[in-house]
């Protein structure tokens, strides 16, 4: 009766509805095809405008013993039941959270607990009206990519640089400008002189070779900023993963003239399936991204932001990072003994942080494609730069040398296993 299919007639007793609910809810003609016009038009203008996309789900998993794929949580450390008590928890006392629309920016519980985190963490101090919650850090720079460009505008970009950023900013009809990265990251002697241009940088573990920007170079980047008008669009993707030392302060956290804009997520640090993240704007730019934020989405899914926020300040997501931390430390540690032992002049980069290394391939191998090649049909998956989602714009000396090897969710023990069938396929 409650579904509509019978109807009560006081007095008279229980009838069948006269009016059906599936009369009300499906077409007459569900389930028949249409017949396909085969009449070719000319595409208009915008059809005709190519975009390329970020390739992050590997083609080759299936055929794999050991895959090297970069930026891979470990999925057996998804805190699983802490996770599913915080989402029963939330669904009971919800209201109207799931029904009504909220704040746009995101949940306060969750922007509260990000700021609070981002203090000790980064050096970052920022107000939860500074913080949006969006769908990780893609949609943070779409976000970002619709506040302040327009067709023709300068884009900054690493050189090799992570394609969701390049191509993003490309589709926007922007002009990108790579600037190589060395050993200290950014060369930011190269920086171009052009006004209210953007600048995307990776400093904490460069996407993709893993340089640590130098603290000197943030300030020369910081600098241009301030001189030039730009915002420095700061990608902190994996940052929770240091191995040695004390991190150097985020770029936000160093910024006196207001011109870094932050991005966060918890891809990494938790699981790239909750599209979950964060960016931090700088406050002459907080009513201009709730408006695009409203225009593209009215905000994030409510029960996961609630569920973070519960974790976050539990102390469950500092427990979770500082537990994955060693995990991810030791399979580096295998990872570059492993090269080590079978590779013994290889040059190893950007293992100092993050999930991904980068390895200079030994002189009497052959080319990092042919590499890619030899290890994929071997059932190993060691990538490219290409392959591993990045872009070189070809200034990176040697980039075809090159490979890209993500560690944190192999065991220590199928790291070795694979790095041995590659030597072994290599030879
Ligand atoms: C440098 C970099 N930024 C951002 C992302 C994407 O993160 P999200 O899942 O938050 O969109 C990735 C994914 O691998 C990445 O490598």
């Amino acid at each position: 009766m409650a579904e509509g299919y019978i109807e009560s007639r006081k007095t008279r007793g229980t009838f069948v509805s006269l009016q059906i609910p599936e009369d009300v809810l499906y077409t007459a003609t569900h389930g028949e095809a249409r017949s396909v016009s085969r009449k070719v038009r000319r595409p208009s203008k915008v059809m005709q405008r190519e975009f390329r996309a970020q390739m992050l789900v590997n083609p080759h998993r299936r055929k794999l013993t050991a895959d090297f794929w970069v930026g891979r949580p470990d999925p057996n450390s998804f805190p699983r039941k802490a996770w599913a008590t915080l989402v029963h928890r939330r669904l009971q006392s919800a209201g109207s959270a799931l029904t009504e629309y909220r704040d746009v920016a995101g949940l306060i519980d969750l922007r509260r607990a990000i700021a609070d985190r981002l203090r000790p963490a980064r050096s970052i101090v920022a107000s939860p009206d500074q913080i949006l919650i969006v769908g990780g850090s893609q949609d943070g720079l779409n976000l970002v990519s619709r506040m302040i460009l327009e067709p023709g505008s300068t884009a900054v970009v690493e050189s090799p640089c992570y394609q969701g950023a390049a191509f993003l900013f490309e589709s926007f009809g922007a002009k990108l400008v790579p600037v190589r990265i060395d050993h200290r990251g950014l060369d930011c002697s190269q920086l171009p002189n052009i006004r209210n241009a953007i600048a995307y940088v990776t400093p904490s573990h460069q996407y993709p070779l893993g340089v640590t920007l130098s603290l000197e170079r943030r300030l020369e980047l910081l600098a241009w900023a301030a001189q030039t008008g730009s915002y420095i669009v700061e990608d902190d993707y994996d940052s929770d993963f240091r191995f040695h030392g004390a991190p150097i302060a985020a770029l936000k956290g160093l910024d006196r003239a207001d011109r870094v804009i932050y991005l966060g997520t918890f891809s990494k640090c938790l699981g790239a399936g909750l599209r979950l993240g964060y960016v931090v704007v700088p406050n002459d730019l907080i009513s201009r991204a709730r408006q695009v934020k409203t225009l593209m989405n009215n905000g994030q899914p409510w029960l996961e932001q609630a569920a973070l926020a519960d974790f976050m300040t539990g102390g469950g997501f500092e427990r979770h990072v500082r537990r994955i931390r060693n995990l991810y430390l030791a399979r580096r540690n295998a990872l570059v003994s492993s090269l080590r032992r079978h590779f013994n002049e290889s040059e190893i980069i950007g293992d100092e942080a993050g999930m991904h290394l980068a390895w200079r391939l030994p002189s009497h191998l052959p080319s990092a494609k042919e590499v890619e090649e030899i290890g994929l049909a071997a059932g190993v998956g060691v990538y490219t730069l290409a392959s591993g989602a990045a872009i070189n714009f070809g200034p990176v000396p040697e980039g075809d040398r090159y490979l890209v090897l993500g560690f944190s969710s192999l065991s220590e023990r199928e790291i070795e296993a694979g790095i041995a069938k590659l030597a072994e396929a290599l030879s």
